[in-house]
Parts: structure tokens; sequence; C-alpha cells
């Protein structure tokens, strides 16, 4: 194996323990996802493994992802004394995540107490060929000795969730099954309160010039922990290679009896084929991927390589063969926010999907499909009809936001987003035309979409309160976008998504009735949709109430927004990010007009059509000037909205901003996990940012690009109406090329229509 090109790369030169960097280093494909710890399982180091879509509660508040035994543990003893890095003296060290190969790159030599000099190389990955795979290999070296090794691979089953805290601390899991199959090890773990079986078999190899060189094997049961080793008699300067095989196979996607088998079966034949056949189905893999994702940037290596940082972990996170997950707001990648989905996934990260990967963007819409009872449900007990989705979601569709956490100065706070963060259920169905927009995927908007978008819809109808003495309908006590300010009547994204549902709804009934008669009384008799009920429904799109001054075309974000105290962002930090504006109380920030992450801006941004330019222009200026940023989600959105107005004085600092947050850690809770969303925004603000890709009102892809100072160019593909396209900007150029599909689709750049 040998490392690619440098803008692949992220590298770590130096021998450290950051719970950052296990976020960094996080191999996922989108079935598991293993934390970026050492092998040696150092102290300090919090050990997390994954599965999508494996949730259970046991004493938790809510359901929360399982952090299941962590099996990729490897120690090396030297005359049976262990060879700790954490107590030798590192001569050399790097770790390199290699984007390209998608693996994790390891070389070491230390030197231990005697004098003893070892090197250590290799790599590690979870295949994308083969999701239940999880291979590794390393060679060791003895520099300046010969002695017995002793290689001892380990699964550990002393891991829990939320381990540093004693009150959130909770085992989701016991061990049922350990056994040792004498070409392998196996342990099974059963979830407490679902009782899901996780399978994990394994098998160790010492080999020299390509023989078996070991000479004693021995597994061993230590408690929750169970290890295989295999001694070793090595000399000086000759090389030896460890290859450990680990397949790993649950009862979500196989009956319980099943497991081991399965696992058995693939972990042997993952050993036939070896770690370079496998490496290389998983490169092959990983390639089709890049090819249609991949966003080359000339002129700026640290926006290249960090933004191919934010697309390799995103495209890590998805599972394109499995419609029962979703991507979590930390990915698969680290126990925050419990693992559970967020609007995170349809409006942040999904566009990367819908224009890169459609078929992966249609795996995570199904997501919702499968889950669609539960929100109709979720409506039914809040008295509403329709659906409506939850605000934090897990595997089944309840509600799972937890109803206490801790404030920014610490005290308790009822957590109100999963009462009241009603604006998902909109979102979801944004989602859902952003994909029949891009794709004319009819089949699924037959089948699965248009009863979404007619059931989120429904909910918005009777969400609406009908205000008599103003004849309009409002959506009062909720949270918006901007989390700073809860109970808000009226808030205006909110609002205008919840018309917009409705209304587009009509469009796509008018739609059905003609050209899909058929399927569209198959749907109405389905979820019982009566003609009168229709009349109700227009009624209510037509009366819901919008904040909006026609004098000095502002969006009220909410009634009575702006009565409340003006503080205004004066000063920036280093970073050019906003400094709490003095006199500022933290435990009462509802009281100012500040906001955390964008909200009318996040509006004019999805629905950029039904804005002019002078309404936009307006409101980003005045909202820009109020922004704290203290969501990840929020520095991208300003980033692409000033380009769009042409304000490109932050433009670039807020790209690099969103698409360094974990790789130097800029929020400072890199450690929970993968800034997901955040991933997205930094794909949304090169193209629709820089790239000004959009869509005009004429349904046409159009491009109007702005490239910042240092960038000589910006390539990428789009995938649009079952056509591949490859688009190159230049500082004075941009040009879109046919690569797949039919000939014959109208683009516009900048202001030209052409031809494909
Ligand atoms: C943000 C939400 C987001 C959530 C999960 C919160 O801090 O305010 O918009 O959905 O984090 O990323």
């Amino acid at each position: 194996m040998k490392l690619s090109a440098q803008q692949w790369l992220i590298t770590q030169e130096e021998f450290l323990i950051s719970s950052a960097q296990e976020t960094n280093f996080t191999m996922a494909n989108g079935y598991i996802g293993i934390r970026g710890t050492h092998e040696e399982m150092l102290p300090g180091e919090v050990l997390g493994t994954f599965v999508a879509g494996l949730y259970d509660q046991s004493e938790a508040q809510v359901s929360e992802f399982v952090n299941i035994p962590y099996f990729w543990g490897l120690r090396i003893y030297i005359n049976r004394q262990y060879l700790d890095p954490t107590v030798c003296k590192v001569l050399e060290y790097k770790r390199v995540l290699d984007m390209k190969q998608g693996l994790l790159y390891k070389f070491i030599r230390v030197k231990d107490k005697q004098g003893r000099i070892t090197k250590i190389e290799g790599y590690r990955f979870v295949s994308i060929a083969d999701r239940n795979l999880c291979p590794m290999t390393y060679t060791v070296t003895p520099e300046n000795y010969d002695a017995i090794l002793n290689i001892e691979s380990i699964m550990n089953g002393v891991v829990c969730n939320t381990e540093a805290d004693p009150k959130e601390r909770v085992k989701h899991f016991v061990i049922s099954k350990m056994t040792d199959d004498k070409d392998g090890i196996y342990i099974e773990a059963a979830t407490r309160e679902k009782d899901y079986k996780i399978g994990i078999a394994s098998s160790l190899q010492v080999l020299h010039e390509g023989k078996n060189a070991g000479f004693n094997r021995y597994a061993r049961i230590l408690g929750e922990v169970m290890t295989e080793n295999i001694e070793v008699q090595v000399t000086q300067g000759s090389t030896y290679t460890i290859n450990k095989y680990t397949a790993l196979v649950s009862s979500r996607e196989t009956a319980k009896d099943n497991v081991r088998p399965k696992a058995k079966a693939l972990l042997d034949g993952s050993i036939e084929l070896g770690i370079e056949v496998l490496l290389n189905k998983h490169v092959q893999a990983l390639d089709q991927l890049w090819n249609v994702t991949d966003i080359k940037i000339v002129g700026d290596e640290q926006a290249d390589v960090s933004l191919r940082f934010n697309l390799f972990h995103l495209m890590s996170c998805a599972n394109e063969d499995d419609e029962r997950v979703s991507i979590g707001a930390k990915g698969i990648h680290g126990e925050g926010y419990k693992g559970h989905v967020f609007w995170d996934t349809e409006i942040f990260m999904l566009p990367f999907f819908i224009y890169s990967n459609p078929k992966a963007a249609k795996t995570l819409l199904m997501y919702r499909y499968h889950l669609l009872d539960a929100a109709r449900d979720n409506a039914k007990k809040n008295g509403y009809k329709g659906a409506q989705y939850p605000w934090e979601s897990a595997d089944t569709g309840v509600e799972e936001t937890p109803r206490w956490g801790v404030d920014y100065v610490g005290n308790p706070v009822r957590i109100w987003t999963g009462d009241i963060e009603y604006h998902i259920t909109a979102d979801i169905a944004f989602a859902i035309r952003e994909y029949i927009r891009a794709t004319d995927d009819m089949e699924f908007f037959l089948r699965y979409g248009a009863e979404m978008f007619l059931e989120t819809a429904r909910f918005w109808v009777y969400r609406g309160e009908y205000n008599k003495e103003m004849d309009r309908y409002e959506i009062n006590d909720v949270i918006g976008p901007d989390e700073f300010h809860e109970h808000c009547n009226n808030n205006c994204y909110t609002n205008y998504l919840a018309k917009w549902n409705i209304e587009r709804a009509f469009e796509y009934i008018s739609m059905m009735q003609e050209q899909y008669p058929h399927e569209y009384s198959r749907l109405v008799t389905k979820i019982g949709l009566a003609q009168e009920e229709l009349d109700f429904w227009r009624e209510v799109s037509q009366k819901i109430y919008i904040p909006f001054n026609p004098e000095d075309g502002l969006m009220e974000q909410f009634e009575g927004y702006f009565k409340l105290e003006d503080k205004l962002i004066t000063e920036y930090d280093e970073n050019n990010m906003p400094v709490w504006p003095e006199g500022i109380n933290l435990a009462r920030l509802d009281e100012y007009q500040l906001l955390k992450q964008a909200d009318v801006i996040m509006l004019m941004h999805l629905l950029g059509e039904e804005f002019d330019m002078e309404t936009k222009r307006i409101n980003f200026a005045y909202y820009e000037k109020r922004t704290m940023h203290k969501s990840s989600l929020s520095p991208s959105l300003y980033s692409l909205m000033g380009v769009v107005v042409g304000d490109h004085s932050k433009a670039y600092e807020y790209f690099m901003r969103t698409a360094l947050v974990d790789l130097v850690d800029n929020q400072g809770n890199a450690w929970l996990g993968l800034h997901s969303a955040s991933t997205g925004g930094t794909w949304q603000t090169a193209v629709f940012g820089f790239g000004g890709m959009s869509i005009d009102k004429e349904g046409v892809l159009a491009f109007n690009p702005w490239l910042p100072d240092q960038w000589q160019s910006m390539e990428f593909t789009i995938a649009w109406k079952k056509r591949v396209l490859g688009v190159k900007i230049t500082r004075d150029s941009v040009d879109v090329k046919l690569k797949e599909g039919e000939s014959g689709l109208p683009v516009r750049l900048c202001d030209q229509i052409i031809m494909l």
C-alpha cells in the first residue's frame, strides 16, 4: 500500500491523545463507525464503536446510539513485556488519514526502557465494498534485538455510553457469548432494552515472508474482554506481518440465530481474499464515489484539503443500501446528540447527496418514509392530523429529544425543542421537493414522496390557529431555527415553509390528477383525503400569517422580535467570529435580538427564488449583525448568502470556519463526533455559494460563480435530471460539460442559456 498524493492526506505528526482527533480519524462506511483511538487503547482515550441505526434506551433519558464492544484492540509484548507507547520513547510517529483510499495509516518507531527499538507500520479501514468487514494490517520490525513477541488481539466489552458523566453513564449491552473458535475468536453482545445481538468474529495471523510464523496460539476470556494471542520468534532486522480480520454482524440485518454463522462466514471469506484484495475492492468502491463527489480547488491548498475532508466524512456516513437509517448530527463518529437525526440531514447534508449520489439521497428520504406512521401517531398524540416528524429521531420515529439539558452557564434547563421545534416537518417536505426537482424520480414521488408531502402539508393545516380578529392563521408557541428564542409566535421561517408546504401540495395534487389519476386516487383513498378537506387546506394556506414589513423590506423573525433589546455585534475574535456584545446576560438570551444561527436568512437560502435580491440584501445586512454563530450550522449559511447578495467581506472566513470546524476544533466540541451538518454546509457553500449554482424560476440549472481571491479554479461534478455534469469555474469563466446522459439540456451560465 502506497499513500496517496498530498491533497488526499490529513496527517498527524505528533504522538498525542486527542479526542477531537479521534473524531477526525474515525473510519466509517455508513454501517459502522469506529473512532480513531489507538489500537493499544491508551489511558485517556474514549473508545467509540457504533452501528448505524442501533439504538437502545435502558436507563438513558431517551434511546441512544449504543457504544458497542471495541474490537480493534492490538498490543505487542516483547518477551512478555507490554510495548506501551506512552512509556516508551517515541522516536518517529505519524498517523495519516488517506481519504482517497479511505484508510488510517500509522507509522511509529519506539524505544523501550531496555533500549529495544521497534518499528510498526500499517493501516486499518472499514470496507465500503463489504460493509461488515473491518480489516487491519501492521508490520513489525525489531530493529536491534531478537525476542519472542506476543501479539495480542483484543475485543473489549468494557465500554459504556457517556462514560465521563456518572449521572448519564449507561451500559447498553451485556456480553452474551464468547467463544474460542481455534481459528479465531467470537464475542456477542446483547442490548439490554431491545435485545439486539451484535456478533463480532475476529482472527489474527502473524506472517513472515508470506508464511505463517506464529508458533503458539491461545485465547483468553477476561471478564468482558476477550483476547487472541499469537507468539512469534523474531530476529533483528526482519519484518513480520500482523493481519487482523474482523467481521461484524448485528440482528438489525439478520435473524438473531444467524448473527454468529453470518459473522463467521464473512470472516472466513475475508481471510480467503486477503487484506490486499479487500483493500482493492474498498478503494474501487470509494473511487466511484469520489468520481462524483470530489471538489478540486486550485490556488488554496488548505481550502482544497479541508473541503475534501468534509466530503470524505459526509459520504462515509451514508449507506445507500439501508433505508432504515439516516445520518445523525454527529455522523457515526461519536456519541454526541445520542446519534439522533435532526433537520441537519435534510437541510444541510441532503443537497450533497442529491447532487452527487442521488441513490443515497433517496435512501435517506426512505428513512423518513418508513417512519411516516410514527409521524402520524405523533401528530395524533398532539391533537393534529397528518404527519408530524420528531425533532430528534432514532430508529422508531418517536420523539427522542431529551427533556433536560444544561444552558451556557451550566444551569439545568428544560429542553423545549422536542415539544415545539416544529419546522422539521416542513424541512422534510422541502427536501422531498429538492430531490424530485433534481432527479425527476417519479417512481419515488408516486410511491412514497407524495404521501409524505401531503401528510406533512396536512399537519400544518391543523397546526394553524385561526385568529378571528385578524382573520388569519397563526402558528404560535414554536421554536424556529434560532434556538435562543423559545415559545415564539409566528416564526417567519416556520410559517413561510408551512404555507409553502401546503401550496406545493396543491401543485402536486393538480399534477397528479392530470398525469397520474390512478396513483392519485389510490393515495387519497389510502390517506382518507376528501375534497371538502382540501377546501379547508386552501383557506388555511391563503391566510397563514407571514411577518413581513413591506415598508422596510424586513422579515420579522417572529412576532415581537423587533421590540427586543437590540445589541449589535461590533467585535470579532481572531477568526473573525462574533464576540458577545457587552452586558449580555447569557442566562436570558431570549431578551435580545441576537440569534444563535441563521433563521430568516436560512429561509431565503432555501426558497431563494421566492425573494427578490433587494429583500435578500436588506435582510442579510440586518440579521448578519445580530447572528452569533453559536451553532456550527450557521457560518456556512452566511458565507453562501453573503456571496448571493454580493457581500463577500466574510464569505471566505465563514467558509473556512466551517471547513475547519473539526480539523482545528474551532467550536471546542469535536470530541463529541463529526459536525455532519457543517460538512454538508461546506459543500453547499462551495457549490451554491462560490459556484453560484441555483435553479431559476423556469427550473433551469444556473451558475453565477464568484471565487475567493486566492482561488484560481474550482471543479466539481453535479448529478442533475439523470445526467452527470462536469463544472469548471475559473476566475473569469464557467464551463459546464455533459459527462453522462442525454444531450439537449439547457443550463444557464451567468446570463446566457446554453444547451448541453
Ligand atoms: C442547532 C440545531 C441543530 C442541532 C443538531 C443545535 O445546536 O441549534 O439547529 O439541529 O444542534 O446539530
